[in-house]
């Protein structure tokens, strides 16, 4: 569960944070730890000495909770100068040395050669009329960052490896399931979870009830985990 409990280092824009047992701290401008964080995080696939990709870490609340399941090397992503300094800074206070953190663009910041077991991402997923902010905002349909994960992440996993994700329903959970089985992954249903609308969604009611995504008056959104399965060498997706 998350906790959120601001500390004296709030005034200095830092707050600090329990994350499923976990101590972060979060500068200002860094997302902090959500109801989305927490339920990607529930949903993990077994990590034990698998090597692990976060992309999208901010704080690196994901990269961190697989460290410390036992996998045996993570690599954390993320675009944002602050969201990466945070993220070291909290693996150093988790005692967690396994935990590499990079600055980059989704997958354009690996190394040809690298490859991964298990792949996680939050990844900013609100419809937007203007992009503002990089933590949530991802174009009209709020698919600018899933559709680029959905299709570089297949070849990123070994076979029977895994990508797990999280989105909300504004941005589409079927695109992301059928652009997945047409990448050749197994994709489970998809595990979903209705709650009430938040603040920045609330904000952009007008822009959501224009797509066609958000019902008059509804007061609900619904977020998905996408977990799926790059087939083991030799065998093809079930269909
Ligand atoms: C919704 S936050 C999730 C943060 C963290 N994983 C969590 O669940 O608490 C999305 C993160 O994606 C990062 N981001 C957005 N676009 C990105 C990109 N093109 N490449 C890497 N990171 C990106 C943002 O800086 C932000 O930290």
């Amino acid at each position: 569960m998350i906790s959120h409990r601001a500390r004296g280092a709030a005034s200095a824009g830092v707050t600090a944070h329990r994350f499923a047992g976990l101590r972060l701290v979060v500068p200002r401008g860094v997302y902090a730890p959500r109801s989305d964080t927490a339920f990607l995080a529930d949903s993990l696939p077994a990590v034990t000495g698998a090597e692990v990709l976060e992309l999208c870490s901010g704080s690196g609340a994901l990269a961190l909770k697989a460290a410390a399941r036992g996998a045996a090397r993570v690599l954390a992503v993320d675009c944002s100068a602050r969201a990466v300094a945070a993220a070291r800074v909290n693996a150093r206070l988790n005692r967690l040395g396994h935990v590499e953190v990079r600055r980059g663009d989704l997958l354009d910041a690996l190394r040809p050669q690298e490859r991964f077991d298990v792949i996680v991402a939050n990844p900013p997923y609100l419809p937007a009329e203007v992009d503002d902010d990089p933590r949530w905002d991802a174009g009209a349909d709020g698919r600018g960052v899933l559709d680029r994960i959905v299709a570089g992440a297949p070849a990123r996993l070994r076979p029977g490896g895994r990508l797990a994700l999280v989105q909300s329903g504004f941005a589409g959970v079927e695109k992301t399931v059928s652009a997945l089985r047409r990448a050749g992954l197994d994709v489970a249903a998809p595990v979903e979870r209705r709650g009430p609308l938040g603040p920045i969604a609330q904000a952009r009611r007008a822009h959501l009830e224009r797509r066609g995504v958000l019902a008059r008056g509804a007061t609900e959104e619904v977020m998905a985990v996408v977990v799926a399965t790059r087939p083991a060498a030799g065998r093809s997706a079930a269909a």
